[in-house]
């Protein structure tokens, strides 16, 4: 009989390279009155992801970073920071979804979305899904596309024939930037690796630099 009080989740043991990430049964959240019980479908693997589980921090921060997050292993064992599902139930104040509401959010710092099943509250980081794009699709969306437009619009207010310059466009962030870039009618240059021009290009950027040749900077 399966424990319906247990879920599977991905559990950061320790600090190291991906083989410390390991499946293991831990306890079933239980939705607060302002909270929906998201069982989820599709996650992904971010920068933060990365670094937190592989400490992979510069030496002069990674001491106020380990009192921050864990001494040995990180505090949130249970990583992932974006994720897409379906609400499976609700806490009794919960008035923006209803159960069965496909969704995509972002946990954020509290992480926990390598696990089948995560709390998130109702004013967070959570929409409901559009319904012609995958789980999978909207999962890589919540934190990329985020600050992308964050960047974008809210700092910099990119305006129509402005240049912009996106350094790391192939990754999360940096295909959002491209595509935000210009539709906000930019000019855009773009930096990443050899192997990612091609795609980059697709995604509209009018340059590209590769990072990988000598003196790319110039
Ligand atoms: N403040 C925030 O809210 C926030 C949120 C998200 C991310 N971030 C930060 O933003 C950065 C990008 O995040 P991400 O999630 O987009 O990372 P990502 O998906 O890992 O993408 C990294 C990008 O950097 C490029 N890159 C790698 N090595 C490079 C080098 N030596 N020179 C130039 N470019 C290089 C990669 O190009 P190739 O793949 O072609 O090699 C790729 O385009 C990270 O530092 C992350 O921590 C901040």
């Amino acid at each position: 009989m399966p424990n319906l009080k247990k879920m599977k989740a991905v559990v950061c043991t320790k600090y190291g390279p991906p083989e410390v990430l390991q499946i293991q049964e831990v306890e079933k959240p239980i939705p607060k009155d302002n909270e929906v019980l998201v069982k989820i479908y599709a996650t992904t693997v971010s920068a933060a992801d990365y670094r937190v589980r592989g400490f992979n921090f510069p030496a002069s921060i990674r001491l106020p970073v380990r009192l921050l997050v864990g001494f040995k292993r990180p505090r949130k064992s249970v990583l992932g920071m974006e994720l897409s599902g379906k609400i499976e139930s609700i806490g009794k104040n919960v008035s923006s979804f209803k159960k069965g509401d496909q969704v995509f959010a972002a946990s954020l710092q509290t992480f926990g979305a390598y696990a089948e099943y995560i709390c998130l509250s109702e004013d967070g980081p959570i929409a409901l899904k559009p319904t012609n794009i995958t789980y999978e699709e909207a999962a890589a969306i919540p934190i990329g596309a985020r600050t992308a437009y964050h960047h974008l619009k809210t700092i910099a207010n990119v305006q129509p024939e402005q240049k912009v310059l996106i350094y790391g466009a192939s990754g999360s962030v940096g295909t959002y930037a491209v595509q935000l870039a210009k539709y906000f009618g930019a000019e855009v240059t773009a930096v990443c690796s050899t192997a990612n021009i091609e795609m980059v290009k697709a995604l509209g950027a009018d340059n590209v630099i590769d990072y990988t040749r000598p003196n790319y900077t110039e």
